[in-house]
């Protein structure tokens, strides 16, 4: 499928253009060729239109906690028939509706060092009650890794971070896949990506996760 002309009128991200394709290629890897998708703080939906349009047997299901850019998401993936009206979800608001059902897999760019911490157990539940067994929760981002040199990008991104919000910062890898244990969600893979960002990979065993 094509993917809709971009209006200058819409919020865009440099970094969404950037990073699209190489997340495509990791979702690619970890997701099979018909899947229904829940994605969480969508933003622009620069990525939805993207991965749509990309796979067409991906049935894309947008959500924000910011209720003013869902026109926006709407808009740009208008004409795009594997994708769903963007809902509003603030992850944080736990639980989510029951009413959005099970998915193959959760993805999630570039939220849980932008929010409270409490905002990645609240994903890790929510992502854990919404994925059918054996789904897939894919998370992108940057991450602190224990043992290994932060790049100096990530190290002034994280002060940078804290400074603006207290709460916010960048997450240790450890403390992310420990969350993802507690409800049943098991690490399977960790993909180096560009500019110092990690892709992660979380599979929900058969029998647990609720
Ligand atoms: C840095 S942007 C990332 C947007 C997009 N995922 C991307 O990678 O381009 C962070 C997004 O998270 C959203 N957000 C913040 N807190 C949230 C929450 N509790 N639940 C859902 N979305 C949230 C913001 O509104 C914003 O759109």
């Amino acid at each position: 499928m094509t993917e809709p002309t971009d209006s200058p009128a819409w919020p865009t991200s440099p970094a969404a253009e950037r990073n699209k394709d190489p997340i495509l290629d990791v979702l690619c890897g970890a997701l099979p060729g018909r899947a229904s998708v829940l994605e969480l703080a969508s933003g622009t939906g620069q990525h939805a239109a993207h991965f749509a349009a990309a796979q067409p047997g991906w049935a894309w299901q947008p959500t924000e906690a910011d209720t003013s850019a869902l026109p926006y998401i709407d808009a740009r993936c208008a004409g795009l028939a594997n994708v769903r009206p963007a809902l509003a979800l603030d992850v944080l608001a736990r639980p989510w509706a029951a009413a959005l059902g099970a998915f193959d897999a959760v993805y999630c760019a570039n939220l849980i060092h932008i929010a409270p911490w409490a905002t990645c157990a609240a994903l890790m539940q929510g992502a854990a009650q919404h994925l059918v067994p054996g789904g897939v929760l894919v998370l992108y981002g940057p991450f602190l890794v224990q043992g290994e040199t932060v790049a100096p990008g990530n190290t002034a991104f994280d002060l940078d971070l804290r400074l603006r919000n207290a709460q916010w910062g960048l997450r240790l890898l450890t403390d992310v896949v420990r969350e993802a244990q507690r409800v049943g969600l098991l690490f399977e893979q960790r993909v180096a990506m560009p500019s110092n960002n990690l892709t992660l990979v979380f599979r929900r065993g058969e029998r647990t996760g609720r």
